[in-house]
């Protein structure tokens, strides 16, 4: 595998994010960009976000927040939307990416960090075990919460 980084969002790197290719049948289990985008404008320093490239440019995009005042006890650390491009799936970008917002997480004090998604075939719930997630609730509109212990 080439090298994996984090980098920030920026011009250079945004229209790549926006163009990351999803499998087919993956578009369901994806949060909306929007989530993540609400949350940077009502709290900035709450929220963590950060783009994957290797050596040929943009692999994947992963967002956080942390902290930021949330209504319901599950959002006051989460991961938001991890997605990364359909032809560098299955080669470790996302637990490279999951790994380094857990130890971002870690390095603000916390001690958890959360996910929902949907359950079904095709959708990310393998991947986020393999990760480090355990299933701990359900949320009103029927996605599981699960938590990474730090
Ligand atoms: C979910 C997603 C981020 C996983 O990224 P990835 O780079 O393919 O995952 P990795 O290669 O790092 O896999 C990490 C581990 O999870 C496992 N895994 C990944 N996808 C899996 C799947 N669909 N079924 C079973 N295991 C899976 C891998 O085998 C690997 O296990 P190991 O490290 O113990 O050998 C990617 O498939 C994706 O972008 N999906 C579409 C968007 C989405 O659903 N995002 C989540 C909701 S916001």
């Amino acid at each position: 595998m080439t090298d994996l980084r984090l980098v920030e969002l920026s011009a250079d790197t945004i229209v790549a994010v926006n163009n990351l290719s999803l499998k087919p049948g993956q578009e369901q289990f994806l949060a909306p960009v929007s989530y993540g985008i609400a949350a940077t404008v009502l709290d900035p320093a709450s929220t963590w976000q950060r783009v994957i490239v290797d050596d040929e440019g943009v692999v994947g995009f992963i967002s956080a927040s942390f902290g930021g005042g949330a209504d319901v006890d599950y959002l006051d650390s989460v991961l938001w939307r991890i997605n990364v491009d359909a032809d560098d799936q299955g080669r470790g970008v996302g637990r490279f990416a999951v790994e380094a917002l857990l130890s971002e997480a870690r390095s603000r004090g916390l001690d958890h960090v959360n996910v929902l998604y949907e359950p079904g075939e095709d959708g990310p719930e393998a991947f986020f075990h393999r990760v480090g997630f355990t299933p701990v609730g359900e949320t009103e509109y029927g996605d599981v919460i699960a938590e990474a212990r730090l």
